[in-house]
């Protein structure tokens, strides 16, 4: 028997036009083996689709749970449920995998599959889904970008900038022999381009030397950052982060309706995908201090939102829908953001905030007046001479511009209803954690 050749032929493609009678060879691995008197029953993975092919064949004890194989088989409808099924009548097996295989009928821990079981997450139907809900969301974004006419730049990772100036930047100085450490956001380098090109975003890896063990943190995550020129107010910023978010939310709804039901239920998500997206509501910074003074007393004008203040307002007072709080105390935002026109205790800014997670976006509008931003860097302490080429944009040819940052993860986090970050990346590295 040849080898099958993924090239031509894969499990995703027969179920999508299953051929009755005809005669496959296919690679893959098994799964779910079940041996009764008569038959023994598995599913043939080769990773195409999510839950594989199912197979049976004569009773033998050759093929066991997660053996890679190559077999041959005529495709029949199964006698009551008249579902594809692959009658082998020929096999070779290609890796044995014994009973220590660790992944068997018993339920995985989350806990075992963040650490010790790690290496065998993606053979796991839970692995598998957010395998695929990842990819299908990476694409949904770029497209509904596309949809947009953005353009994509490639910004750097090692980077002299530390943008949020929060001093969460793992440096790479001794190494590298200059001030240079791993980017905490692409956004300083995206202006440059925003300011000639209008539209562009960037999709990638940032860092911060986070020292917090939250479930939702990670020292290691990817960015989906939009830059944009002639912004008329962050109105039309928030509009744009609205129309990103329920573009691609809504894409993977389609493609992934099986990921995100097996990913629901593991996770035991309250209510089914409908509710994620409801209206996104608008408040100011101000309404929300107001509406959570009525909850919480230690909360005042210039107090920063904690996560149980964004459950509350995302939670409770806006039953499970999204809200934009905007126009946030400038002591708490960093040195590059607008100052409101007729506030200056306030800058043009919005956070995104989702039900469940909390905050997913922060963007602001950039301070575009050459004069407010030089005092902005020296209000924060920074040396102007390492930021002249940032000065320099505001020097020739300023727009009033801005942007956002979507945290990827979190996104994730979100509509795959997961409890914690860790659990939507497959190597998440966090303050004590790097495990492979
Ligand atoms: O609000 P942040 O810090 O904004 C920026 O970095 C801006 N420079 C982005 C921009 O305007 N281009 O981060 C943006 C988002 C957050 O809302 C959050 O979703 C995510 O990045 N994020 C994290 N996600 C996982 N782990 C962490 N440690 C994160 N820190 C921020």
């Amino acid at each position: 028997m040849n080898n099958a050749g993924l090239f031509k032929n894969n499990i995703k493609k027969i179920l999508q036009k299953p051929l009755f009678g005809s005669e496959y060879i296919l690679n893959g691995w098994a799964k779910q083996v079940r041996k009764q008197k008569t038959n023994l029953f598995f599913q043939l993975s080769d990773g195409s689709n999510l839950h594989g092919l199912s197979c049976l064949t004569k009773p033998t004890n050759q093929i066991t749970n997660g053996c890679s194989m190559l077999v041959k088989g005529n495709l029949q409808s199964h006698p009551t449920l008249g579902t594809p099924e692959l009658l082998v009548n020929e096999f070779s097996i290609l890796g044995n995998s014994d009973e220590t295989y660790p992944i068997q009928k018993r339920r995985m821990t989350i806990d075992e599959l963040r650490n010790s079981l790690v290496h065998f997450k993606p053979r796991t139907s839970i692995g598998l889904a957010y395998t695929k809900l990842n990819h299908h969301l990476t694409k949904s974004i770029h497209d509904a970008f596309a949809k947009l006419d953005f353009t994509q730049i490639y910004t750097p990772l090692i980077t002299s900038m530390d943008c949020e100036g929060a001093g969460e930047t793992f440096s790479l100085g001794s190494q590298l022999n200059c001030n240079a450490n791993l980017t905490v956001s692409g956004q300083l380098h995206l202006e440059i381009f925003a300011n000639c090109m209008a539209k562009v975003y960037t999709f990638g890896s940032t860092f911060r030397a986070e020292k917090s063990h939250t479930n939702r943190h990670l020292a290691e995550f990817r960015m989906v950052e939009g830059e944009m020129a002639f912004l008329d107010d962050v109105g039309e910023l928030m509009d744009y982060i609205e129309f990103i978010v329920r573009e691609s939310v809504n894409d993977v709804f389609g493609k992934c309706s099986d990921e995100l039901k097996v990913l629901h239920e593991f996770n035991r998500a309250e209510s089914g995908l409908d509710h994620l997206m409801k209206n996104f509501h608008r408040i100011s910074y101000k309404e929300a201090i107001k509406i959570l003074q009525k909850e919480y007393r230690d909360i005042e004008f210039g107090s920063d939102l904690s996560r149980e203040h964004e459950l509350y307002l995302t939670n409770v007072h806006f039953n499970h829908s999204p809200v934009f709080v905007y126009n946030y105390p400038k002591s708490l935002k960093p040195f590059y953001m607008r100052q409101v026109d007729d506030d200056s205790s306030l800058v043009s800014c919005c956070d995104l905030l989702v039900p469940h997670v909390g905050e997913i976006v922060g963007g602001s509008l950039r301070e575009e007046r050459y004069s407010n931003l030089l005092a902005n860097i020296h209000e924060k302490g920074m040396d102007p001479k390492k930021l002249d080429w940032y000065l320099d944009l505001r020097k020739y040819g300023t727009t009033r511009h801005g942007g956002f940052g979507l945290g990827y993860e979190r996104l994730l986090q979100w509509i795959s209803a997961s409890q914690n970050i860790k659990d939507c990346v497959f190597f998440p590295r966090s303050n004590g954690h790097c495990p492979i």
